[in-house]
């Protein structure tokens, strides 16, 4: 049995080192500069502008961070917002008695409002999920299929996105398709004709990564909503890449129904997602989590999220990152994003890599994607990340999926190139 003094001295000391790691947090935001740089900048010091938006964010400067895709990193007006969540509601002390910061049963407006706006929808159509994949089960099971219907996708698409679509197809023997993406896609024209010849008359639902986790690529997502359109079938889009990456405009776009994680490129806090589903079609879907609500029409897609008890201050944080690229300015962010991936992409191709990252502008963003045998992705994941503080990430045996996110430094990817190099030499690769 552990004594008393040593639980005191284990307590003290657990103490102690929480109150470090969360005076290190404070500090670290405290460091943070209190206002963004001036647009003006820019045009005087490209560099130098994006290296002071560079200090909002937490990863040391010693570390280089090219996976982005995978989760992006919530940067200090982010975080700052998360925490005057939790003191403006952790209190308990709101006038409303009947108000809780775990509301999971409300219209959350005033956090619907900015999202809509900043992709281009009505509040009405948009729910508050966790992520993509939760969004993208709703998706799946929401719409009613029969036995052989078929859902046609990509064979790129994230298990988040395919897996709802494959339980669907083992409960009710549905029909799940796939075409086969070229490596690299070439052109849109391309895309879509795959998908035209592969539309049957059991087709009911489009579903397509808007960016696919695999190669990156940005398909014609307009053009096939379209398709989808002309022929009576519905097409249901995962954006898990796509808000805070590059511009958004879902009424443009002509979807459905949409899915995305802000929590990559938009830098907002983990757990923060939503489903868009357009208006004509809220009334077709059926609800997924249900309490309170889920059969109330008039809600519109508000009904979709009400999951329960919930997480509000990380909602303040989703209105924050909304907030930070509204102010940087998504066109400037975008171009960023493009111009240090097309940087990554000439310089890997340069040094033998075969770009699976289309060669038409319009389809490539933020992710690079490069196959380079013989060098095994693994090895090299393992031996950048212990050896040079450098994360990336790609897919086996060969492929390399490199992000390039605005707060990305070139010099960054210059040491990302030269370690790349080494490696090479030292293993003979
Ligand atoms: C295209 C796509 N869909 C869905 C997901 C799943 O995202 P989340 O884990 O945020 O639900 C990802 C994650 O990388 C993705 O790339």
């Amino acid at each position: 049995m552990l004594d008393r003094r040593r639980f005191l001295t284990a307590a003290a000391t657990g103490l102690a080192a929480s109150l470090a790691l969360r005076e290190n947090l404070f500090a670290q935001l405290e460091k943070a500069p209190s206002s963004l740089p001036d647009h003006s900048l820019l045009d005087r010091n490209e560099d130098l502008y994006w290296s002071e938006l560079r200090k909002q964010f937490l990863i040391p400067e010693d570390e280089i961070y090219l996976n982005n895709g995978t989760v992006g990193s919530s940067p200090a007006p982010v975080l700052r917002a998360i925490f005057d969540g939790y003191a403006a509601t952790e209190k308990m002390d709101q006038q409303d008695p009947e108000d809780y910061p775990i509301w999971g049963y409300a219209a959350w407006n005033e956090f619907r409002d900015p999202l809509a706006e900043f992709v281009g929808c009505n509040r009405d159509e948009i729910a508050l999920l966790r992520n993509a994949t939760e969004a993208n089960s709703y998706i799946a099971n929401g719409i009613d299929m029969k036995p052989g219907d078929e859902v046609l996708m990509t064979d790129q698409e994230h298990p988040g996105g395919l897996h709802p679509w494959d339980l669907k197809a083992k409960r009710y023997g549905i029909v799940v398709k796939k075409v086969k993406l070229p490596l690299p896609v070439k052109n849109a024209g391309q895309v879509l004709e795959l998908f035209s010849e592969a539309i049957t008359p059991r087709t009911r639902v489009l579903f397509f990564s808007h960016i696919t986790t695999f190669s990156g690529v940005v398909l014609p997502a307009k053009e096939l909503c379209a398709l989808a359109r002309s022929k009576g079938i519905l097409s249901a889009v995962d954006g898990a890449h796509v808000i805070g990456m590059m511009r958004l405009n879902l009424r443009e776009l002509g979807c459905d129904m949409y899915s995305s994680s802000p929590h990559k490129w938009l830098q907002a806090p983990k757990g923060t997602g939503f489903l868009y589903v357009r208006d004509e079609v809220i009334d077709r879907l059926w609800n997924t989590i249900v309490t309170e609500g889920w059969d109330e029409p008039k809600l519109r897609a508000e009904r979709f999220q009400r999951i329960g008890s919930s997480n509000v201050p990380a909602l303040w944080g989703l209105r924050a990152s909304i907030k930070l690229a509204n102010d940087i300015g998504l066109e400037r962010i975008e171009h960023r994003h493009r111009q240090l991936c097309d940087y990554i992409l000439a310089e890997m191709i340069k040094r033998g890599g075969e770009s699976w990252t289309s060669p038409e502008p319009a389809l490539r963003c933020a992710i690079a994607t490069v196959n380079v045998p013989p060098v095994a992705r693994m090895e090299l994941e393992n031996w950048m990340w212990k050896t040079y503080k450098i994360r990336i990430r790609g897919g086996d045996p060969n492929k390399l999926r490199l992000s390039t996110p605005y707060y990305l430094q070139k010099k960054d990817i210059d040491r990302f190139l030269e370690k790349f190099d080494e490696y090479k030499r030292e293993k003979n690769a």
